[in-house]
């Protein structure tokens, strides 16, 4: 288990700093006995970027739906602006969910609906709509933003990988959100969609000031659109700053990430898994 390192920089809010729109405490997460996250304290500071990093399966989306409590902690409190809101009942956390929009890892459109139904589905799904032709205003300013416009009448299917990553984006902004929730957008784009997707997250926060957390493991678009990283392992933060203060950061585990580098114990597990590949093809398992 690797310990928060001494000198980790932790970004309290205070008179320098904007103030925490959302925040969780002392937040622990177990499936049956596997513990997820382990007393994890963190804020996100309102019209900022964080962005969250760490290996495959340490817990990034885990934390990412505790912030709109599509899971509820085992142990520990999530906060929206002043107002603990892990134990809403559903009803109620449907109105702070309107306030959220939340890109997913898998994009997740729906592929019987077309561009424009994609995207009124939250309007529709929370709101009585009577005046059809301001939600087909709303669909056009939401694709203009993503670049899209003309898309309407489009299914996801016929669409390219980052046409639907931003057609994904368009339906997370339909309710003006004052904090949008990014789940590795440009995992599997290349890298130039990668960047357009990147141009996205900014213009959103310097045109409406929205607060962003990017997850991602793509750590130039982390460099470039984030105000703050984080970086979660083994259930904890091992780190959290900004990028000219996660590159330099001294804990090993932090720069084989960033570097990309496969760490010892990694190694150990492939040569393990080869030595006991390599074991079943000796020569006297062939000898009569
Ligand atoms: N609903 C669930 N029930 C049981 N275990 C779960 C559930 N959701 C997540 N987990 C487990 O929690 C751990 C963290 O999962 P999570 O999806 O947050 O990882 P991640 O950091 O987002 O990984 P990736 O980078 O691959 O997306 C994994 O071991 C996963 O199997
Ligand atoms: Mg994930």
């Amino acid at each position: 288990m690797v310990e928060q390192t001494k000198n980790d920089k932790k970004q309290e809010p205070g008179p320098a700093s904007p103030p925490a729109i959302v925040e969780v405490r002392h937040l622990t997460k177990r499936f049956g006995k596997k513990v997820v996250l382990d007393d994890i304290s963190l804020f996100i500071a309102k019209g900022r970027t964080t962005v969250v990093i760490g290996p495959s399966g340490c817990g990034k989306t885990v934390l990412i739906k505790h912030m709109l409590v599509l899971l509820r902690p085992s142990e520990g409190e999530v906060h929206f602006e002043d107002r603990r809101i892990d134990d809403l009942s559903e009803a109620e956390l449907s109105r702070v969910r309107t306030r959220f929009g939340y890109l997913f890892q898998e994009g997740a459109l729906f592929d019987s609906m077309t561009v424009a139904e994609n995207i009124s589905f939250p309007i529709r799904q929370h709101y009585k709509v009577k005046d059809w032709r301001a939600i087909e205003d709303v669909v056009k300013s939401k694709l203009a933003m993503v670049g899209l416009d003309g898309f309407q009448n489009s299914y996801p299917a016929n669409l390219s990988g980052g046409q639907r990553k931003r057609v994904a984006l368009a339906r997370a902004i339909a309710l003006n959100p004052e904090v949008i929730l990014y789940d590795e957008p440009t995992t599997g784009l290349d890298p130039i969609r990668s960047d357009i997707i990147n141009e996205l997250v900014l213009k959103l926060e310097r045109e409406l000031g929205v607060t962003s957390v990017v997850v991602t493991h793509d750590m130039k678009s982390a460099y470039k659109v984030g105000d703050r990283i984080i970086m979660l392992h083994n259930g904890k933060v091992i780190a959290d700053g900004d990028a000219d203060y996660i590159r330099n950061h001294p804990h090993p585990i932090v720069q084989q990430f960033i570097n990309g580098q496969v760490s010892e114990d990694d190694l150990a597990v492939l040569r393990m898994a080869g030595a006991a590949s390599a074991a079943q093809f000796l020569p006297r398992d062939f000898d009569s």
